[in-house]
Formats: C-alpha cells, sequence, structure tokens
C-alpha cells in the first residue's frame, strides 16, 4: 500500500495529538508529537535556569543545544511513545502549566527551530508517518499529501486542556488555562521564523461540536482517498 505522510497543524490544545495518535494507529504509521519537542527544549531551558518570569538567556540555551538530545520510546502500556531528553523519560514533566508557559518563547529561536525540524524530517523521510505541530504542513513536510488544519474556539480548547490538567492532578484555574491557551496562539501565529498559518493546500477542520470518533472517521476517509 502506498505511504503517505500526513500533517496536523493547529493552534493550541485543539485535540490534534488525540487524533493524530489514533490516526497513526488505525493506518498503522509512527506518529510524532513535535510540541513534545519544543517542550522537551524548554523543559532543560527551565531546569538550566536559562529562562524564568524575569529573563530569558537566549544566547546559552542556544549555546548549550548540542547538548540536548531528544529521543521517543513506544510504551506498550500506554500505547504512545513517550519523550525522552537525554535519556531520561520527560513526558510527566513537560504537560505542565510552567513548560506551557515558557515553550512559545523558546519555539520562536530560528537555532531550536532548525534543530528540531531536522530531525522531525529525518523521522518522517520513509513517509507512513502522522505529525502534528505548528508548522508541518507549511515548512517540516511542505509536499506532504494529507495537510490538515485544526481549529476550535478558544474556550472550547481552554475547556478540554483546563479538564485535562485537572485529571492529571493539577491545581490551577480555567482562568489560567485561558490565559495560556491565547498567549500561545498570539506568539505562535505572529512569530517571524514558521509562524502557525494554514498552508494553503490544507484542509480546515473546525472541532467544536464533532465528537472523537467524528473526526477520526473524517480523517480516516480522506486519507484512504489518497492511499
Ligand atoms: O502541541 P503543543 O501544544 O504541545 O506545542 C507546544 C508549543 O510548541 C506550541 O505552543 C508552539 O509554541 C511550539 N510548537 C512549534 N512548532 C511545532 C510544534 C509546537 O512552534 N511544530
Amino acid at each position: 500500500m502506498n505511504k503517505i505522510t500526513i500533517a496536523i497543524d493547529g493552534f493550541s490544545s485543539t485535540g490534534k495529538s488525540t487524533i493524530a495518535k489514533l490516526l497513526a494507529k488505525s493506518l498503522n504509521y509512527i506518529y510524532v508529537d513535535t510540541g513534545a519537542m519544543y517542550r522537551a527544549v524548554t523543559y532543560f531551558a527551565l531546569e538550566n535556569n536559562f529562562i524564568s518570569d524575569k529573563f530569558f538567556n537566549e544566547e546559552e540555551l542556544i549555546a548549550r543545544l548540542g547538548d540536548i538530545r531528544i529521543t521517543f520510546k513506544f510504551n506498550e502500556i500506554l500505547g504512545f511513545a513517550e519523550v525522552y531528553l537525554n535519556g531520561k523519560n520527560i513526558e510527566g514533566d513537560i504537560r505542565t502549566l510552567k513548560v506551557s508557559k515558557f515553550v512559545s518563547p523558546v519555539a520562536t529561536l530560528s537555532e531550536v527551530r532548525r534543530k528540531l525540524v531536522e530531525q522531525q524530517q529525518l523521522m518522517g523521510k520513509d513517509k507512513g508517518v502522522v505529525m502534528d505541530g505548528r508548522d508541518i504542513g507549511t515548512v517540516v513536510f511542505p509536499d506532504a499529501e494529507l495537510k490538515i488544519f485544526m481549529t476550535a474556539s478558544a474556550e472550547t480548547r481552554a475547556k478540554r486542556r483546563y479538564k485535562e490538567l485537572l485529571e492529571r492532578g493539577h491545581n490551577l484555574s480555567y482562568e489560567d488555562v485561558l490565559e495560556n491557551v491565547t498567549t500561545r496562539d498570539h506568539i505562535d501565529s505572529t512569530r517571524e521564523d514558521s509562524p502557525l498559518v494554514k498552508a494553503e493546500d490544507a484542509i480546515a477542520i473546525d472541532n467544536s461540536n464533532l465528537t472523537i470518533s467524528e473526526q477520526l472517521d473524517r480523517l480516516i476517509g480522506l486519507a484512504n482517498k489518497i492511499i
């Protein structure tokens, strides 16, 4: 069967990764969560005190990029690949509001983007991949056979993320989550290098009122037309 590249881009908390994981599973494709890679770099920056509420030592982070090794390892129990930083599983550490707060400034740095995009292109070079992020259809795989651009209202997205964080035991307010989602969207859409935009040939899907299985059926249908 013809293997293709599927790019799923969109705003924060549109449920891209949930649907991308399920789509990859049903097609027997590899799933790559590129947001986890930007979060891993941010986690490294926080651990090394390169970034805080008061400062961002961009030069130090850029100088240390060579010390960052990001890998993914499939977890049979969870059914998806977890992210590792220099051999340490950081899957649980990168989904906090703290990392979410600093990830978009880190992702504006061209040096960071170059390093991660190169690795993403290598991971997807043999096709048979579902990759989700912000610049997959525009920069990482501009020739992807299927490009999806996910949208949903900011409130819908913040509610979903809030519920998810509460379920994981985080103690925070809905307002904090909404603020984080809208701030990240703004930084991601207005940055100079690889801003979040819909690729011209991407299919836009507003999933505010769609169930996960409705979204999955739609995507499988689109993929099957090409495969
Ligand atoms: O997808 P997720 O919300 O985990 O992504 C976290 C952040 O990483 C985004 O808000 C964005 O700043 C950055 N990102 C990016 N390009 C990607 C994926 C994520 O700039 N391809």
